[in-house]
């Protein structure tokens, strides 16, 4: 059989890798700890439950629905958006409801590019925003985050020619894996160089809420607020820990959500009715049961900082996401998929090797938190016996 060449740059999937050590160390009789996804713990919301629940025996609710159907979900958005950040946005032009936020990323690509085009994409970043170019059959452009720069990329250096064919700047802070933020000056910045050059400017938001110690990270709509160039991407994975439900709203610039809107009409129905009630029960509802999670996520940070700390290593002390981002010793520089699948094989500690993120993210692994502190104490005490042998 012959198969797209667009799948060549999809044939390297870390996540498969450590699937796979995952199922050996369950056959071996491991208990595994997995701290490899970012998928919370925690459970939806009891208002979100319950809408959906009445939803579900409704049977009016169980056909296929078409976007204006989707009202009352992009009336809740657009009433989120203006508590949230202050603004007002058009729910008939300027909302668009998601399967997740990734089926958005990852499709925005097909209404946004020809083959050839560029899509300036993040090093590292979250794999499907570059995977989702390569799908339509266009050309990443990596755009290098280092430590030094903060995580931020340095758009002055992106060369005219490849501007030229670049079609849109891809942006996502709180970050994902480096768990980076970005001021609302840098997102400033950002939307005058998409004006000057022509581009989209997407930003990736799902760690819009979950921020620690009474950090509040901006949105890139408070920096276009005339939505001249952007479009953002929300989840209710994170914030409203819906991520089985696949659930998520982008919101912008009405042209682009028209186009993406155009692809998505070729390739779904929208989501089912029921969650799209329990979403918008979430977002109109009350918001206490956000705040419970960011402190949840906070006082695991707090915690697995100490533990690693007393292990003898020193991780920078996110200030979001649900994550840390933890550079490896020195033996293990250069081969974050050995460490992590060899981690889990003879401890049953699941880490996402960095190298899963880009060629920038080697050297480091990433620890999602999605354990309580008892858990991630003895995930640490797994580690700590793992790393005085091979270290
Ligand atoms: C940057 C980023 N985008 C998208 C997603 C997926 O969101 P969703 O569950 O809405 O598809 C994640 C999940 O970890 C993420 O980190």
């Amino acid at each position: 059989m012959r198969f797209s060449r667009r799948l060549t740059p999809l044939a390297h999937n870390v996540c498969a890798q450590m699937d796979q050590a995952k199922a050996e160390a369950r056959a071996l009789g491991r208990t595994v700890i997995d701290l490899s996804l970012g998928s919370s713990d925690l459970s939806a919301p009891a208002h979100a439950l319950a809408a959906i629940e009445q939803s579900f025996r409704d049977t009016t609710s169980h056909g296929y629905l078409l976007f204006a159907a989707t009202q009352n979900f992009r009336l809740a958005v657009a009433q989120w958006i203006e508590q949230r950040f202050g603004l007002q946005v058009d729910p008939q032009t300027e909302v668009l409801p998601l399967i997740g936020s990734q089926e958005g990323t990852a499709h925005l690509p097909l209404a946004l590019m020809d083959p050839g085009d560029i899509a300036l994409i993040p090093n590292p970043g979250y794999p499907s925003h570059s995977g989702g170019v390569y799908l339509a059959g266009g050309e990443v452009y990596p755009l290098p985050l280092y430590p030094e720069a903060g995580f931020l990329p340095d758009l002055t250096a992106i060369p005219g020619e490849v501007l030229r064919r670049s079609r849109f700047l891809l942006l996502s802070y709180p970050h994902n894996p480096t768990t980076a933020t970005a001021t609302l000056s840098f997102f400033e910045e950002a939307v005058a160089f998409c004006q000057r050059h022509d581009l989209v400017l997407v930003h990736d938001f799902p760690y819009c809420d979950l921020a620690f110690d009474g950090y509040r990270p901006p949105s890139m709509l408070q920096a276009d607020p005339k939505r001249r160039v952007t479009i953002e991407f929300f989840t209710m994975s994170k914030s409203y820990h819906m991520g089985g439900f696949r659930i998520g709203f982008a919101v912008g610039n009405q042209e682009v959500i028209r186009a993406l809107r155009q692809v998505k009409a070729v390739v779904d129905f929208n989501q089912y009715r029921g969650i799209l009630d329990g979403a918008a029960a979430a977002l109109t509802g009350p918001q206490d049961c956000v705040q419970a999670g960011v402190d949840t996520f906070q006082e695991r940070r707090d915690k697995m900082l100490y533990y690693l700390d007393n292990l003898g290593w020193s991780v920078p002390r996110p200030e979001a996401t649900l994550y840390l981002w933890a550079a490896l010793p020195t033996p293990w520089r250069e081969d974050s998929i050995g460490f992590c699948t060899q981690l889990v094989r003879e401890t049953g500690v699941a880490l996402a090797p960095g190298s899963g993120f880009g060629s920038l993210g080697e050297g480091s692994v990433r620890f999602a938190l999605v354990h309580p502190p008892r858990v991630l104490a003895q995930a640490v005490t797994h580690l700590g016996e793992f790393m005085r042998v091979k270290v």
